[in-house]
């Protein structure tokens, strides 16, 4: 074996050992870089004498480009180690089991706000939203509930800190009541509406609490009864607890906004709460004062209204007997209505 053939045998097994780019790279340098062995070897020639520089030459060559070959194999194959490496770590298993995703659940008062809607809507209501931050004249006084009259503290409520464009105060509405002046307001007699959402008061037990919902039932035309009242929300109850067993009771009240006024009261005539009377809603003929102010005439426009927790109608549908769970936020409680 001539030196030629050791120096390239030399570099396949340099070449080898190196087990990253930067060492082949020094590696190369031995060899192939300016002061490399076949570098100087090459430079060597020149002080050849003429006839040998051709053989010696081509040998070189020849030399150097089976070094070179060596050293584009070793990169290839440390760049697929490389490659391989990096597949490896982030390999996906297909055949792991699937991480599951808990489904949310509809809540129990929406649930109830969606059926309310959907039944009412069936016998010929809108439905219609409004604020939750009201004026005064909405919340109160547009209802026959002037300033300082002590049936305002019925529904003592939150005031907001701050005024209207018009300099009005603003409270957090006590009742949706404010949804049939704003209502009748803005629309044509027949009035037929229900407006569900959320109010506020200074309350908070068992059956109550500072956050809760109503919904508003308001009905005005020319010729609209109480008797009307109690067919149409008597037909309600029966739809929304899919049971013709229930007893009906219009008890009588006190509001400001309805004259005359009523509680309306059921009771399930089976089942775990046979027999026990339970309140539900408040309701009435609307007052001649409110009719007035949602801009109509008394004389030629009546009506009635109601005004239901959905809270309340919850608890009864599912049997729940403390309010607060709804707001509670348990899972134990929210999965139960998936
Ligand atoms: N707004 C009354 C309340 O919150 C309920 C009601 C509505 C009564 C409509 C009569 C008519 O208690």
């Amino acid at each position: 074996m001539n030196d030629l053939e050791e120096l390239v045998l030399e570099a396949a097994q340099r070449f080898q050992a190196a087990q990253t780019v930067a060492e082949l790279e020094d590696q190369k340098a031995r060899y192939l870089g300016k002061g490399g062995q076949i570098t100087e070897q090459l430079k060597g020639l020149a002080a050849l004498p003429a006839e040998s520089r051709k053989e010696a030459g081509a040998r070189i060559n020849r030399a150097k480009g089976e070094v070179e070959a060596l050293l584009v194999a070793r990169r290839a194959a440390l760049a697929d180690a490389q490659m391989e490496e990096r597949l490896n770590a982030e390999a996906i298993d297909v055949t792991l089991p699937g991480r599951g995703r808990a489904r949310g659940t509809i809540h129990p008062v929406i649930r109830t706000w969606r059926r309310v809607e959907e039944i009412f809507r069936s016998i010929g209501f809108a439905v219609a939203d409004g604020p939750e931050i009201e004026t005064d004249w909405y919340s109160f006084t547009a209802l026959n509930n002037p300033e300082n009259h002590p049936a305002r503290s019925m529904q003592d409520t939150f005031y907001v800190d701050l005024r209207d464009a018009q300099g009005r105060l603003l409270n957090l509405r006590p009742h949706t009541s404010p949804m049939q002046v704003r209502y009748a307001r803005s629309h044509k007699p027949p009035i037929k509406v229900v407006a569900p959402g959320r109010c506020y008061r200074v309350d908070n037990d068992a059956t109550h609490s500072p956050m809760f919902h109503q919904v508003e039932g308001l009905w005005i035309d020319e010729n609209v009864s109480f008797a009307d009242l109690k067919g149409v929300y008597t037909e309600f109850l029966k739809r929304f607890f899919e049971t013709d067993h229930l007893k009906v009771r219009f008890r009588p009240s006190f509001f400001p906004f309805t004259e005359p006024s009523a509680e309306i009261d059921m009771a399930f005539e089976s089942g775990p709460n046979e027999g026990r009377w339970l309140e539900i809603s408040g309701s009435g003929q609307v007052h001649p004062t409110v009719v007035q102010n949602m801009g109509l005439d008394p004389e030629r426009y009546i009506g009635f209204a109601f005004g239901s927790g959905l809270e309340r109608l919850t608890m009864l549908r599912y049997g729940i007997h403390d309010l607060r769970l709804f707001y509670d936020g348990d899972l134990r409680f929210l999965n139960q209505f998936r």
